[in-house]
């Protein structure tokens, strides 16, 4: 089964010329498993929600999901992909999950970093999806960028069932790239975080984002591990079988519930 991450540099509030490069990027790549990104179309860097609002879409109804169910369909491809999502008059930081058969469904952020705070609101709800690709029955857990921060996020998404989790984001301090291993390896599943590279300005700041897309295996191996600067469309081949071979001594063999319910479960608690 193929992997891939696109790593690219979005231009910021340009939102026609973004799906253009990722069109060109996603047309040379079939029967693979893509991730992009964390809020691709648009960038990343607003200082309200007001300069938002205009560029973000509607999930499913708007025109960057339709662009990607013609290329999930054409190319064979399962895309997850991270858009500024509008509903109402409401904003929400979202990745978009789309098949060949078309829209399956989206992840709204849940721990939104610094500034999203004042613009997104703050997705209440993880999701597993359950997708027939290439033969197999495969079960896609999506996080966006500082939800890897908190490692409850991952376990719960494998409670729930995944065994690959995609991850757009657009990160800017250097831990993730480390820490993606050990999520793959204590949950026992293939992690995919599609970074973003560049910098964007607004009048009050700058950041500069790493790069550093990762693919990891169950057994906290880089499949991948891509530079600061490198751009365009990369893949690998996994052994989808691998995630049984790991080891049992982890942890879900042993029910121990009424244990934990006995431990602190909240900072508040100490
Ligand atoms: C981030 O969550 N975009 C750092």
């Amino acid at each position: 089964m193929r992997l891939s991450v696109l790593q690219f540099n979005p231009i910021h509030k340009n939102v026609q010329e973004n799906y253009k490069v990722i069109e060109k990027y996603l047309k040379s790549e079939n029967n693979s498993i893509v991730v992009l990104p964390e809020l691709c179309t648009t960038g990343y860097l607003f200082e309200s929600k007001d300069e938002l609002y205009n560029l973000a879409e509607e999930i499913p109804g708007g025109k960057f999901c339709e662009l990607l169910c013609n290329i999930a369909r054409d190319n064979n491809l399962i895309i997850v992909a991270g858009l500024a999502e509008r509903e109402k008059n409401k904003l929400f930081n979202s990745a978009v999950i789309i098949s060949p058969d078309g829209y399956i469904g989206k992840y709204r952020k849940i721990n939104l970093f610094y500034k999203e705070k004042l613009i997104f609101e703050r997705g209440e709800e993880l999701h597993v999806f359950r997708v027939n690709f290439c033969g197999r029955n495969i079960q896609i857990g999506v996080m966006i960028c500082f939800d890897w921060f908190f490692p409850e996020i991952a376990r719960r998404l494998k409670i729930m069932g995944a065994s690959i989790i995609a991850h757009p984001s657009n990160l800017v301090l250097p831990y993730c790239p480390k820490a993606m291993p050990i999520r793959a390896l204590e949950n026992k599943l293939y992690t995919i975080t599609a970074n973003r590279i560049g910098t964007e300005k607004s009048e009050n700041e700058i950041l500069k984002f790493i790069g550093q897309s990762v693919i990891c295996s169950p057994k906290a191996e880089y499949l991948l591990k891509l530079s600061e600067d490198d751009c365009g469309i990369f893949t690998v081949q996994i052994d989808p079988e691998i995630e049984e071979k790991v080891t049992n001594l982890n942890y879900l063999s042993e029910d121990l519930r009424e244990l934990y319910k006995r431990l602190p479960a909240n900072f508040l608690d100490f």
